[in-house]
Parts: structure tokens; C-alpha cells; sequence
């Protein structure tokens, strides 16, 4: 039942009201003035308040005014003897539906009322409607924007994937060619290095057998009765040894086989290195103490560290970790011996054992030349190198991050230029699960 509320001082205009809408079938209130009236908006709601403009007490003004701010689903209506336009548009801006004016014909009494009843219904469908159509824009909207968002990451991790399927497919060629060309350099240093042991062991026996010739023809030259076929040969031998500077190449020949040795040996690391890039090592999982496989590393290296550094070690108490024990000796070799090529005269090379967090950290830095900082992003790239043609391929520290990625772990590099460089590696305590 629609409910209206009579706010009147006269008691005569509200009864009548009251006649007028009881009539009608409304369920109505009657209160004297503004404060009577409030007491009523609080117990229930009103779907129409009609109030009086002079009333003693709170004026019907302010009243109406409380009541459209303050319930917003309640249509108002004012009674008013006076017809003064200019308060008329200032309840009209408030939103009061409309006026009646005494003395009023009961019949537009009733019109008015239910005129403003039906424009609050009207309004109440709209702001209703409004409501609805804002929500909905606001959930598909919301909608949209999470299916950009997820769109969006997909296509970020689309991308990401074929980077990674670009530099795997670029690694796997490169690796393919690379074990391609390592088996082909194999076969013949095979054959160059033992023929060199081979040369090697006959050498001495040639260089004694020379240098009894030479004897012989010394002694020769002292006897004068020979004939003369015999003394020309003499001669010719003297000068082909002048000529050929036979001192000289007896000399020199132990040395050239070594550095052949010295360069077959270099060979076959890069054939082994190329190789690796391929499939880096078949190597069994193992639970290893690293401070002992670091230590061994060490003894296999020395040679190449022992004029350039002092070693300093400081081991903490590491638990065994699961992992292929013979890659990252590999790891640590090519660390180590980068730290003592990075070291000019003589330095230090320091190496620090420690469990941080879940992982196994290992620290080796050395008091090298240090990298500068535009070669810090590319120093794991395969063939990336400032050694010298000959000195370095740029495979170890590629080797080294592919190794400590399989094994789930991590490897970071500090440098100062001038100063020296850390490289810390982890390895995560949990093995590889
Ligand atoms: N401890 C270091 N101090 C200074 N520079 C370093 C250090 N370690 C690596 N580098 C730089 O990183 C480059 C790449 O190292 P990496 O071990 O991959 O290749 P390489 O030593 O040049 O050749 P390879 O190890 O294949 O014989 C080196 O050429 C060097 O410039
Ligand atoms: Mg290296």
C-alpha cells in the first residue's frame, strides 16, 4: 500500500488530506509539524511527503530538504498559500515534484498526487534501469580488461618462448656444427700428437748419431792420405752443415716438438670444449661434498695458477649436495683458470665455500684486470672472448652457465675494472629433485 505523510500546522488541511487519500485507498500519516514528522521518517518509509512552507518550528523548506537528501526513494510535494516563484524554483532544483496551492480543489489535490507518484515511479524504474546498465557496463568492461591482461600475458610469454626457441634452435646448430667440427680436429691431432711422442723418443737417438758423424768427419779431416773422393765427400759434409746450421737445428728440434705438443694439446681442450657445447657431459648424479671436488679441481689446475696466484681457501661446513660431480669440476676449472689469465704479473685468487639460504654458494674471485661493464652482458655467450687469437674460444664461461642451469643453480659475476672479479656460483642444497 503506498504510504504518504501530511506534514501541517492546520490541523484542518492535514484532516482534509487525510479524508481526501484515505479516500483513495493511501495509507496515510498526519504530523503538526517538521519535528513530529522526522519522528515518523524514522520508524518508516513514506513513498510521498506532503508538507506545508510555513510551519512554526522547522520550516518546510529545510524539512523537504532533509527528506530528499536523506531518503531518496521518497517523492515530495508542497502546500503553499502563497505563490512566490522564486522559492518555487528552489524546490524545484531540490526536486520537489510539484505544488499545491490553498484553497485546492480536492480533486487537483489527488491529481497532483498521483502525478508525483507516478514520475517517483518512473524514476525509481529509470535510476533502476541506470543502475543495471552501469553495472553491466562496469563488469564487462572488467571482463574485457582481464581478458586484455591475460591476453597480454600471453603474448609476453609467446614471445619469451620463441626467444628461447630461437637461442635453443640457434645453440642446438651452433652445438651440432661444433661436435661436427670437434670430431674431424680429434682424428687428426690423434695422429699429429702420437707421431710427435714417436718423433720425440727418435730424436735423441738421431741427435747422438749426428753428433758421432760429426766426430767421424772431424777426425777425418786430420788425415791427409785419403783419396780424393773421399776428402771432397769431407768437404761437402763440412759445408753442408755450415750451410744448414746443424748446431742450431740440434738445438732447436726438442723445442719445436714441444710447442707441436703444447699445440695439440690445446687442440684437443677446444675439441673438448666444442663438444661439450653439444652435450655438455654424460656424467652420473652423485651426492659430492663440493669442497672436495673443489679441491681436486685444484690439483688437476695448479699448473696453470701456481706462477700466476696465491690460492686462498676458506671452506665452510657444506652439506653433500646431489649433483654431476665431473661438470662442475669442469665449472671451477674454467673459472680458475680465467681468474689466472685475467692476472697480469702475480695476485690472489680467493675461493669461499658457504651454504646460504637453500643453496651451496661458491665464491672465486681473483685480483685480475677486471671486465668492463659493456662485456658483463655478453660473457656468457658462446665464442665471446678478448683473448687473442689462439689464447681463448669463448666457450668456458658458456659451458660453466649451461652446466649451473642444468644443476637448477644460479651464476653471478662482480668486476671491477683494475681490481678483479667475483664470480658466485649456487647450486641448490635440494639436488635436482
Ligand atoms: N676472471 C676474469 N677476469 C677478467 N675477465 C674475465 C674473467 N673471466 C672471464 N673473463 C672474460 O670473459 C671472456 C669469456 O670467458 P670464457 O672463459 O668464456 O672464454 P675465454 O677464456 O676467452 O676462452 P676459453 O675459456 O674458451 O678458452 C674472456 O675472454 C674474458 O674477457
Ligand atoms: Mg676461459
Amino acid at each position: 500500500m503506498t504510504r504518504i505523510l501530511i506534514v501541517d500546522d492546520d490541523k484542518a488541511v492535514r484532516n482534509l488530506f487525510g479524508q481526501i487519500l484515505g479516500d483513495d485507498g493511501y495509507d496515510y500519516t498526519l504530523a503538526a509539524d517538521a519535528a513530529e514528522a522526522r519522528e515518523y521518517l524514522k520508524e518508516q518509509n513514506f513513498e510521498l511527503v506532503i508538507s506545508d512552507i510555513n510551519m512554526p518550528g522547522e520550516s518546510g523548506l529545510d524539512f523537504i530538504r532533509h527528506v530528499l537528501a536523506e531518503h531518496r526513494d521518497t517523492a515530495a510535494l508542497m502546500v503553499t498559500v502563497m505563490d512566490d516563484l522564486s522559492i518555487a524554483e528552489t524546490l524545484f532544483e531540490l526536486g520537489v515534484y510539484g505544488y499545491i496551492i490553498k484553497p485546492f480543489h480536492v480533486k487537483d489535490a489527488l491529481i497532483s498526487v498521483k502525478n508525483a507518484l507516478h514520475r517517483r515511479k518512473l524514476e525509481i524504474d529509470n535510476r533502476t534501469y541506470r543502475e543495471k546498465m552501469e553495472q553491466m557496463v562496469s563488469e564487462r568492461t572488467a571482463a574485457l580488461q582481464k581478458g586484455k591482461k591475460e591476453l597480454e600475458q600471453t603474448l609476453n610469454r609467446l614471445k619469451e618462448t620463441q626467444a628461447q626457441m630461437i637461442q635453443s634452435e640457434k645453440m642446438a646448430s651452433i652445438g651440432q656444427l661444433a661436435a661436427g667440427i670437434a670430431h674431424e680436429i680429434n682424428n687428426p691431432t690423434g695422429f699429429v700428437s702420437s707421431n710427435l711422442s714417436t718423433l720425440s723418443d727418435y730424436q735423441s737417438d738421431v741427435i747422438t748419431l749426428v753428433k758421432e758423424y760429426r766426430k767421424l768427419v772431424a777426425d777425418l779431416k786430420d788425415i791427409k792420405e785419403y783419396s780424393t773422393s773421399i776428402l771432397e765427400q769431407v768437404d761437402r759434409i763440412t759445408s753442408l752443415e755450415a750451410e744448414a746450421d746443424i748446431d742450431f737445428i740440434l738445438d732447436d728440434i726438442s723445442g719445436l716438438i714441444d710447442e707441436s705438443r703444447e699445440g695439440t694439446e690445446r687442440i684437443k681442450k677446444i675439441a673438448l670444449d666444442l663438444k661439450d657445447l653439444a652435450h655438455p657431459g654424460e656424467d652420473k648424479l652423485k651426492f659430492e661434498d663440493i669442497n672436495r671436488n673443489l679441491a681436486s679441481t685444484l690439483n688437476v689446475v695448479w699448473n696453470e695458477l701456481k706462477y700466476k696466484a696465491t690460492v686462498t681457501k676458506d671452506y665452510g661446513e657444506l652439506p653433500e649436495v646431489e649433483c654431476y660431480p665431473q661438470q662442475l669440476k669442469q665449472v671451477f676449472t674454467n673459472i680458475l683458470v680465467n681468474a689466472a689469465q685475467a692476472i697480469e704479473e702475480k695476485g690472489e685468487i680467493g675461493i669461499v665455500t658457504r651454504v646460504v639460504d637453500e643453496y651451496v654458494e661458491i665464491k672465486i674471485s681473483d685480483t685480475g684486470k677486471g671486465i668492463p661493464e659493456e662485456n658483463l652482458s655478453r660473457l656468457f655467450d658462446p665464442f665471446f672472448t678478448t683473448k687473442e687469437v689462439g689464447k681463448g674460444t669463448g666457450l668456458g664461461l658458456n659451458i660453466a652457465y649451461k652446466i649451473i642451469n642444468k644443476h637448477n643453480g644460479t651464476i653471478d659475476v662482480e668486476s671491477e675494472a683494475g681490481k678483479g672479479t667475483t664470480f658466485t656460483i649456487r647450486v641448490p642444497v635440494g639436488g635436482q629433485q
